[in-house]
């Protein structure tokens, strides 16, 4: 089981300045080395109305842009609420970027009440991520918050 409180120190002391550019490329290549079983973790900005533009990820290249209306990661920035995907194939408005994904996990990031963009991950393993997950995702995304400048 990963250890998601460890986790969140070793980020909270990876991010040493408050770049919000250079935290989410360390965030999203810390995660990838810390968590198993993850083919795709990055982050998606939003940097114009109803669009989320690709930021730092690590995995292959991935879809861009994403309208707020379209995929998991566009139910997130609408709803503002984690979204959580055992199995990618049930969900007929799965944007398919990378064809091993079988479960995804999408949390929103939020800057003073604005939505700065969203951290997506997925698993080549249908219902990779439980509530721990979740939870554990969440704290991580939290000390990201705290640790950066987000305009
Ligand atoms: N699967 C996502 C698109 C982003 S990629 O997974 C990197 C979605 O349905 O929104």
């Amino acid at each position: 089981m990963t250890d998601y409180s460890l986790l969140a120190r070793q980020l909270d002391a990876l991010l040493d300045t408050r770049d919000a550019l250079t935290n989410s490329a360390q965030a999203c290549a810390f995660i990838m080395q810390q968590v198993p079983d993850l083919n795709w973790v990055g982050f998606y900005l939003h940097r114009e109305p109803q669009v989320l533009s690709l930021g730092p990820f690590q995995g292959q290249p991935a879809c861009h842009p994403i309208p707020f209306g379209k995929g998991v990661c566009g139910a997130a920035a609408r709803t503002r609420e984690t979204q959580r995907v055992e199995d990618v194939h049930a969900i007929a408005d799965h944007i398919a970027c990378d064809a091993a994904s079988r479960s995804e996990l999408v949390i929103p990031i939020m800057a003073n009440d604005r939505l700065w963009g969203i951290l997506d991950l997925d698993s080549p393993s249908a219902g990779r991520f439980d509530a721990d997950d979740q939870a554990g995702m969440e704290a991580l995304v939290r000390v990201f918050v705290e640790r950066s400048d987000l305009d």
